[in-house]
């Protein structure tokens, strides 16, 4: 009798939050068919132009690439005016963005919001304007020369019929008027917060995870084992938002430098992260923030072909073993220099010591074994959107298994079984 009242609370409650997350979806009118306003139509356009660079190759396309899931498909980026100037920085991926906000110190004085790896843009129009005017990126040497190749493009009518024919005769407000038109398209595009992943699913009833997936689901939320979810929220939202896999909070991980590091990139100044934010200026607690970024969204991260801040990584197996034996093995990690040795030296008191899955002594057991690591990976392809399912793998070669973990999802018609949250 007891184990019926579990079974139709638990039904209850599995149909509560279905309930909330699609009243959610239909509150936001995501998926919607409904049509791009034009001002969205034209930052497409934009997007997509790679006229507006200097070398007259590269676009936010050409970097952010849809079928990554609007990241790249090699990390660190090539361009400039010659096409020859390599980025530090990883390029993430623009989907899951929209609802993001300038940054700000919560309650407990944590930096939170912001967009770029260091937080240093207040909104995505901020952000657009950075990459015309990047000299390792689209490399125009200032606004008004964007302005000119703009009022040139084939869509340039359709910016007038929006912004005003005189518009062209203030570089200013066109350049503004361009970054929102960016916004627009990245805040309005169904592509960029699809919410349709093999996760989103069972969370919906309407599909189940395999076993693997099943304890990767399990590993990823345990604050004793992966403790993942601590950073990578996977919870839904109060107003029952599906989760976006981030805190939006900053943390240092004390990921390894790219090997070899060059002399050039050895002789700059290591790369400091969220703590030169002028939100933290004076703040008591900005230094401890060096060598801190952004714990980006996880969805799309199996579609992703490189990892970290300073894309170390190239394979999604090795980050997570990285989590799971950074303290057990640090050689493994940092070669045959001491432990930290990949980390600069200026930057070592700060790493995260303390949180799960960290706090282990070299030579100790890790808390995550090789199963554990293997089962986190197949739940993380479950993030999957369904537009990018068929490429949806790791590049070490794992892109049969991969869609066939997905794939192999039993779709079941109720929603009773889908009971794991
Ligand atoms: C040369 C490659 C390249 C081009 C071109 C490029 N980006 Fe990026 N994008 C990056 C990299 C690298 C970063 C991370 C840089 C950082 O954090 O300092 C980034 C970051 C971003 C972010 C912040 C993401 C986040 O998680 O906060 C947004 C939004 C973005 N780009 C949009 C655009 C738009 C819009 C354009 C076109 C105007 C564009 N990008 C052009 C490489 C590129
Ligand atoms: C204490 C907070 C925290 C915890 C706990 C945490 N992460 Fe992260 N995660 C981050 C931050 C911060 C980054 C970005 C770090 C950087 O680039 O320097 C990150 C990056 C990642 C990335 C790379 C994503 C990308 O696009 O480059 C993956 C994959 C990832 N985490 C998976 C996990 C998994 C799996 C777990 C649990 C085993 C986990 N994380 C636990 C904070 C955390």
């Amino acid at each position: 009798m007891q184990r019926k009242w579990v079974v139709w609370l638990l039904l209850a409650t599995v149909l509560v939050s279905a309930g909330a997350w699609l009243g959610w979806q239909q509150r936001h009118r995501l998926n919607a068919d409904a049509p791009l306003s034009a001002q969205a139509q034209l930052g497409r356009q934009v997007f997509h132009d790679t006229s507006l660079s200097a070398a007259g190759q590269q676009s936010c396309a050409s970097c952010h690439l849809k079928e990554s899931g609007h990241a790249s498909a090699h990390g660190l980026a090539l361009g400039g005016p010659d096409m020859k100037s390599l980025g530090t920085r990883n390029t993430p991926s623009l989907r899951y963005l929209w609802q993001n906000t300038a940054m700000h110190l919560n309650d407990e004085g944590k930096a939170i919001g912001g967009f770029f790896w260091d937080g240093r843009a207040d909104s995505l129009a901020a952000q657009a304007g950075e990459p015309f005017l990047n000299p390792a990126e689209m490399a125009n040497a200032d606004k008004a020369s964007v302005v000119a190749k703009l009022s040139r493009a084939s869509y340039a009518r359709e910016f007038e019929q929006l912004f005003g024919a005189t518009i062209w005769q203030q570089p200013d407000q066109a350049f503004a008027a361009m970054t929102q038109v960016l916004a627009s398209y990245q805040t309005e595009d169904p592509d960029f917060h699809r919410f349709d992943s093999l996760f989103d699913q069972v969370m919906q009833g309407r599909a189940r995870f395999n076993a693997a997936q099943e304890r990767g689901w399990a590993l990823f939320k345990d604050p004793h084992k992966g403790n993942c979810a601590a950073c990578h929220t996977a919870e839904p939202g109060p107003d029952g938002s599906p989760p976006l896999f981030t805190d939006h909070s900053y943390d240092n991980l004390g990921v390894p430098l790219v090997f070899p590091p060059t002399v050039a990139t050895s002789r700059q100044p290591p790369d400091a992260g969220v703590c030169k934010h002028p939100l933290l200026r004076g703040q008591a607690n900005a230094n401890t923030l060096c060598g801190s970024f952004k714990v980006p969204s996880l969805r799309n991260v199996a579609v992703r072909r490189a990892f970290f801040h300073n894309a170390v990584f190239t394979d999604l197996r090795d980050t997570l073993a990285f989590y799971a034996t950074r303290d057990t093995d640090p050689k493994r990690w940092y070669g045959t220099l001491t432990r930290w040795g990949g980390v600069p030296k200026s930057l070592r008191a700060n790493v995260n010591r303390d949180e799960v899955p960290y706090g282990q002594r070299a030579g100790e057991q890790p808390r995550l074994n090789e199963q554990d690591i293997d089962d986190l990976l197949a739940f993380l392809t479950t993030l999957t959107d369904a537009d990018l399912v068929p490429r949806s793998a790791s590049p070490a070669g794992s892109v049969a298994a991969a869609n066939a973990v997905v794939r192999g999802a039993q779709r079941v018609a109720s929603p009773m079984v889908a009971a794991n949250r």
